[in-house]
């Protein structure tokens, strides 16, 4: 059973480190924490060493003060299970459980997860610390959930220690039986890789020309690494169920190699996410047009929303970012700070912990700051938290429970996800093509979800759509064309890009005219592709008759060719051999249609689309809005809250054809409306 990320009451709250200051702090911190209108508080996620100072010594006074202390001020707390930070002693006695790049290169002590998941020493240690934890708190009044390790497969995703590789070949074993039905998924009679002994098979490894191994191999590790992250997670997750049944249990991700979807469901009450908009803007693309800089971060909150509909922020950014020697993000900006917040809770969030109450004097992330300073004196990054404490104070118990509503989705699935990171030939163009459609989408304020294609989807998981966008999948399965075809012919729209449905699930080439296992669904082979890059110049696509309404055709071009009388040319290139050659093309099919883009999305594109399929903002007929605002709608059966978030630092105007009141004030908003900088309305 899983529990709701919410039950009753909105939680705020902000991560603390007891072991970080002198403990005659303690009690002013958790007092204000209070003040601020915090209700919970994350701790200890790596604080090994000091439940186990040695091995097998266990030790919980400090945590004891500081639970107890807490939770006398009212505060709950959520405790982090310590796995990330083994200590020293352990990886001193233990070094087996070190984690090793792929060039053989052992990663020491010196700064966090720095071990591996494969090691049956860790996982037994792990356990212990684990037991010993739960068995300690599961009674604690104060402890409401667990946090498993932290952010698994951050800082680094991939693993080759001597027990990754044994694991692995465990797990190819297990998946493929004989070594000829493994010789034949990962083709290795090509360049005479052919395995005749299990002892033969390892993890990708170093090969001469560099990082160049077997692509099919290379999926499979990726897979391996996913289940082998889970299979670890599991240990402790099954404690926490057994010792610590009334306490929730949840992690923090969203990382590579990860099917966070399959952990979620298999281990987790809810799902956790570390939001840090400003990741958008120091890695600011400069060729980008129209970039949505922080607002890009709602790409990445549909994602956490897919994988669980009410989530918790375990760490939301609320100071400028960085650490000594990297990642230097700007100050956010009066107000800015805010509209994150609710940017989080807008897409779902249940739960919003800050990170972290005050700024660390040492160590290395002395630049990543708390909404308190070094100084602990009063602050406007404290005040702003204090404001949202109030406004959540009366707006959480409204909020909290309900669920985002779009009719639009874009499709993803991990395989091409891991497949692509590998191969140039289209892994790209996915992460370009969803920003690009998300950029149209957002400015025109209708809402998407995003979804994951998975083993596990149902006709009824696409069917609340009526458009999905599935940009790029080169790897499709003829059971995923097929269910996709069930939503077209019931009468969904279906959109791809070029390179769809040529790979089979072992990231081999089908032997069939492209799309391969998409072609059916619509109606169209590609003549003829190539690449847009080098000598080969940027081409462009005319839609419909007007020569004037040209796009570019970005990146890759599949020249199409049209097999059924069901098919509509939408668009033809516009240059070079194959002008006039269909570029664009949709097929009726059932009561649905199938959209082929023969090119990598832009903004402009995607709008042709969107134009063409007539969509329109949920609440087109009474509201109209500037492109700075976001639009997100919460519901529950009896009420719908519209979230407004002005990314802009000027204030917008809006305008409303009815009159509505803003759940955070408590004001009536009608007619023409300033929205200030970095404003949030909450409107019902
Ligand atoms: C997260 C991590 C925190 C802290 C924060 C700021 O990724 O979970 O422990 O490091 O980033 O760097």
């Amino acid at each position: 059973m899983k529990t709701n990320a919410n039950a009753e009451t909105f939680e705020l709250g902000v991560c603390y480190y007891p072991e970080h200051w002198p403990e005659q702090l303690w009690a002013d911190d958790f007092r204000r924490m209070v003040e601020t209108g915090f209700t919970i508080v994350r701790m200890a996620e790596f604080a090994w060493s000091i439940f186990e100072p040695q091995e097998g010594v266990f030790q919980f006074g400090l945590f004891d003060r500081a639970i107890d202390l807490a939770h006398s001020y009212g505060l709950k707390v959520i405790l982090g299970t310590p796995t990330a930070t083994p200590p020293a002693w352990l990886t001193e006695r233990y070094p087996e459980v070190l984690n090793v790049t792929y060039d053989g290169v052992t990663l020491q002590h010196g700064s966090r997860r720095h071990y591996n998941y494969s090691s049956p020493k860790y996982r037994e240690l792990c356990a212990r610390i684990t037991t010993q934890l739960a068995q300690h708190y599961n009674t604690h009044p104060g402890v409401a959930g667990w946090q498993i390790d932290n952010e698994l497969n951050c800082e680094i995703n991939v693993f080759y220690s001597e027990s990754d590789h044994q694991a692995f070949r465990e797990w190819v074993q297990a998946k493929y039986e004989t070594l000829e039905r493994l010789n034949d998924a990962w083709g290795t009679v090509f360049w005479n890789q052919t395995y005749t002994s299990w002892s033969q098979v390892f993890l990708t490894r170093p090969t001469p020309s560099p990082m160049q191994p077997n692509p099919h191999q290379a999926l499979d590790e990726k897979r391996f690494i996913s289940d082998n992250a889970i299979s670890f997670a599991r240990i402790q997750a099954d404690i926490l169920r057994k010792v610590a049944p009334s306490q929730w249990v949840t992690t923090n991700g969203l990382f590579g190699h990860l099917d966070s979807h399959e952990l979620n469901d298999e281990l987790l009450d809810f799902f956790s996410y570390d939001s840090y908009p400003q990741f958008s803007t120091i890695s600011d693309d400069s060729n980008e047009v129209n970039p949505l800089r922080d607002r890009s971060w709602s790409l990445s909150l549909s994602v956490v929303r897919s994988i669980s509909p009410n989530f918790c922020i375990m760490e939301q950014q609320s100071g400028p970012g960085g650490w000594v020697n990297r990642m230097d993000m700007p100050s956010p900006k009066p107000g800015q700070m805010r509209l994150w917040t609710y940017q989080s809770i807008a897409h779902g969030a249940d739960k919003l912990l800050y990170f972290r109450w005050r700024t660390a004097t040492m160590g290395n992330e002395i630049y990543w700051h708390g909404i308190n300073d070094y100084h602990n004196q009063p602050n406007r990054r404290v005040k702003e938290a204090a404001q949202v404490g109030r406004e959540l104070a009366e707006a959480g118990k409204h909020i909290v429970g309900t669920r985002n509503e779009a009719k639009i989705a874009l499709l993803r699935d991990y395989d091409n996800e891991w497949d692509g990171e590998y191969d140039v030939w289209y892994g790209p163009f996915m992460w370009q093509s969803n920003k690009e459609w998300f950029k149209a989408l957002q400015k025109r304020h209708i809402s998407n979800d995003l979804i994951y294609l998975r083993s596990k989807t149902t006709l009824e998981d696409l069917t609340p759509y009526e458009v999905l966008i599935y940009p790029h999948p080169a790897i499709m399965s003829d059971a995923t064309a097929a269910l996709l075809d069930q939503y077209v012919q019931q009468g969904g729209t279906l959109i791809f890009g070029c390179r769809t449905g040529y790979k089979d699930t072992r990231g081999q080439c089908y032997m069939r005219p492209f799309p391969g296992a998409a072609k059916d669904l619509c109606g169209i082979t590609v003549e003829e592709f190539t690449l847009v890059k080098g000598t080969r110049p940027a081409t462009s696509i005319q839609w419909g008759n007007d020569p004037e309404a040209l796009t570019g055709a970005d990146a890759f071009n599949d020249i199409l060719h049209v097999e059924e009388d069901s098919v509509e040319i939408m668009g033809t290139y516009a240059s070079d051999y194959y002008a006039g050659k269909p570029a664009v093309t949709r097929n009726k099919r059932g009561t649905g249609e199938v959209w082929y883009y023969g090119a990598v999305f832009n903004e402009q594109a995607a709008l042709k689309i969107v134009d063409s399929l007539n969509l329109a903002s949920p609440v087109a007929d009474w509201l109209e809005l500037p492109g700075e605002v976001e639009l997100q709608i919460r519901k529950s059966e009896t009420a719908s809250y519209v979230f407004l978030l002005n990314y802009s630092e000027e204030p917008v105007t809006i305008r409303l054809k009815a009159q509505k009141r803003d759940l955070l004030t408590g004001r009536t908003v009608s007619g023409s409306f300033t929205l200030e900088g970095f404003g949030v309305l909450v409107l019902y």
